[in-house]
Order: C-alpha cells, then structure tokens, then sequence
C-alpha cells in the first residue's frame, strides 16, 4: 500500500519509494566500489529489515549471500524494552566472512551495538552496518554504521518495514505516524 492507504494514520511522508530506491542504488554503488575482489555476506535483522535487504541486494551489481537473523529489542509499543533477546542466529559460519549488517533504522542502537559485539567473537574478516536510517538525537548507545541512507528526527515512523504492532510493514513510502494512533 501506499500513503493515500494510510492518510488519518501518517503526519507526513518522509520518504517517497521512488526517493528510497534511489538513495539504495547510491548505498550500493558505494558497497560495490568498498567490497570489489572481496567476497560479501550480507546480515539481514528480521522483521523491519526485508524490505531493505531485498532492495538493496538486488540494487549490488556482484553476486552477494544472505543470511538472517532475529533480535528483539521492543515490546509491542513505541519505546524500547532495553533488553535485547536473541530469536533465530545465523545459519552461516561467519569467520574469515566479511559481514555487512543491513537494518532499517538504528535508534537507541541497542540491537546493533548488541549484535556486532555478538558477531565481533566469531572472527569474521570484517563486521559493518548499512541501515537505511538512523535517529542521532535517539542514539544511546555507541554504533557507528558504514552506510546510512538518512538521519531523521526522532519521530514514530512507520513503512518499508517498520511497523507500529505489526501493522505499516507493507507500506511503500515510509513516514512520520500520528500520535492518535499510539496515544
Ligand atoms: C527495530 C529495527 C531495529 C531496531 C532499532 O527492530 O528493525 O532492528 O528496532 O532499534 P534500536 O536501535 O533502539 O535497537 P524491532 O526490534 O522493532 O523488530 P522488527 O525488526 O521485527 O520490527
């Protein structure tokens, strides 16, 4: 779906899909240049991170592997838990890999300041981070990603897999959730 779907439940749209693509073509054109001659697995953060991986992967003009990973760090709310809980690892061993981690937003940055402690004692050749966006004004926690697509406020925002309870995954564009619907 997109915005028009979602109109009483979204302030404003921060970012259109035809602007997400692009920026993801730059994200990887600059990935591509960084990894030439080395080979690449990329880390997907299930859910949020579909949509990303997907785009993103396809948008590398070299072969690339996949792999997932499941991390809860929030309830069913707005706020983060604080506790960080490991759902499903890796498939794949990950040392002499180099591992780019691709999320959809960095916030407090407790799942990924979490997650490259975790994959830092599996003696992979390299550990980064691409995310899509980043919130600096929600930062908590030290995590310094190769690849940002934005920064933003620190806004609820929802779409292109990020969810509020689950719902907004599937919209298009991504953009700033009104308050009425999580107050
Ligand atoms: C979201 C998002 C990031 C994380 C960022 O995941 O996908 O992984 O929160 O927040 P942080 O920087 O404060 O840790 P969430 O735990 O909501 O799960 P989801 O991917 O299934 O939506």
């Amino acid at each position: 779906m997109d915005a028009s779907h979602a109109e009483q439940d979204l302030v404003n749209v921060l970012f259109t899909e035809a602007q997400i693509t692009a920026r993801l073509q730059e994200m990887a054109d600059e990935i591509a240049a960084d990894y030439e001659g080395k080979d690449l697995l990329l880390v997907g953060i299930l859910r949020g991170a579909v949509m990303v991986m997907a785009d993103l992967s396809r948008a590398l003009p070299r072969h690339v592997e996949m792999d997932w990973i499941a991390i809860s760090s929030y309830g069913s709310g707005t706020k983060s838990s604080g506790v960080v809980r490991l759902i499903k690892d890796l498939d794949t061993d990950i040392s002499n890999r180099h591992v780019l981690v691709v999320d959809e937003i960095i916030d407090t940055g407790l799942t990924l300041s979490w997650l490259v402690n975790s994959l830092g004692s599996r003696n992979a050749a390299s550990v980064e981070i691409a995310t899509l966006l980043r919130k600096p004004d929600a930062l908590t926690m030290p995590v310094e990603p190769k690849y940002v697509g934005w920064d933003i406020p620190n806004e609820f925002v929802v779409g292109y897999g990020l969810d509020y309870r689950e719902k907004y995954r599937n919209l298009r564009d991504i953009a700033t959730l009104s308050p009425h619907v999580y107050s």
